[in-house]
Formats: structure tokens, sequence, C-alpha cells
């Protein structure tokens, strides 16, 4: 399948980078935590209070699993912590070209601060809690990506020009 699916931790700029980029190649953009919330009909943080994380885990591999189905030549963005599973990983690979954006906990830090909506950044000391959970992810990124992408102190514009450059023909 030829989807170019979007992975990274929280902040990195998959949303903004996916929009932009279905306007470049003009291909439709999808979201997995926009999905999720359509079909629960309640926000992400509702669905973690109310039934925890393990349910909505089980959400995302579901949203990839129908996204097999129906998705192709499309753009994919995803939950910062999808790329965790190691059937998620599979799914992804099958789903087409995994582009990672990597960036820095401080990068990821001045993005997030302030942000309400998402749990696993509640309470206690953001930064630290991201640069833990960075720590442990990176790897599982790593594993899932057929690129890395480094946005740290990038625009918007030269990561897309770097995207196109890294799949080239890939995105033919
Ligand atoms: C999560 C990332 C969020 C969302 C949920 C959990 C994570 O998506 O799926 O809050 O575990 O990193 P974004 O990466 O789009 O913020």
């Amino acid at each position: 399948m030829n989807n170019v699916i979007l992975i990274g931790f929280m902040g990195c700029g998959k949303t903004t980078v996916g929009l932009r980029l279905s306007y470049r190649l003009q291909r439709t953009v999808i979201d997995t935590d926009k999905e999720i919330e359509k079909e629960e009909k309640r926000t992400i943080a509702e669905i973690f209070a109310a039934e925890g994380e393990a349910y909505f885990r089980a959400r995302e591999t579901d949203c990839l699993r129908k996204l097999k189905e129906s998705a192709n030549s499309q753009i994919i963005s995803v939950g910062g912590g999808l790329p965790l599973r190691e059937e998620n990983r599979a799914l992804l690979h099958e789903l087409g070209q995994v582009v990672y954006l990597r960036a820095e906990g401080s990068t990821i830090y001045d993005r997030v601060k302030g942000d309400t909506t998402r749990p696993l950044l509640q309470g206690g000391d953001p930064l630290a809690k991201i640069e833990t959970l960075l720590r442990e992810r990176d790897p599982y990124y790593r594993a899932a990506a057929d690129v890395v992408i480094t946005v740290d102190g990038k625009s918007f514009s030269e990561i897309l020009d770097e995207i196109e450059e890294q799949l080239g023909n890939d995105l033919a």
C-alpha cells in the first residue's frame, strides 16, 4: 500500500506536517486520534479518564486494521504512543512508508507546554516526563520507521522538502 504514515512523539508536528503534505501531494489526510474521537464521540482525554489507557490502545489497533481495509494513497498521522505495540508497527509497515519526525525533548516541551488535551503529560514536571518517555520510545519509533527526519529548528517547508527527497520514487 502506498500511504505515507507520520509517527513521532506528541508535539513533533505530525498533524501540521500531515496537513501540509496533503496539500502538497494532493492526497487526503487521516489522523488516528481524530478517527477514534469521531467513532467514540468523545475526546481522547475523556476516553482515558473513563476507560483507561489500555482501552484507548486497543482502539488504536482497531483503527489501523480498518485503515488497512480502506486507506490508499493517503497521508496518515498517528498518535504518539501507537508505534509502541509490535502489532501496530507491523500494520504500519503494511500500510506504506513510515516517516519518523524526530524532535528533542526541549523542542517538544516548547510546543506542548500549557496543553491540557494530552493525558500523559498532565501534572508533575512535564519536561522530565517528556525526556523519560522520549528515551523509552525512540527505539520503537526507529524500529517502525523507513525514514527518520530530524525536525528541531526546521521550518515546515524544510521538513516537507526532506520528506519528499527521502521518499523519492515511493511518492509516485
Ligand atoms: C499519546 C499521544 C496523543 C494521543 C494520546 C496518547 C501518546 O497523540 O494519542 O494522548 O501516548 O503519546 P499526539 O501524538 O497526536 O499528541
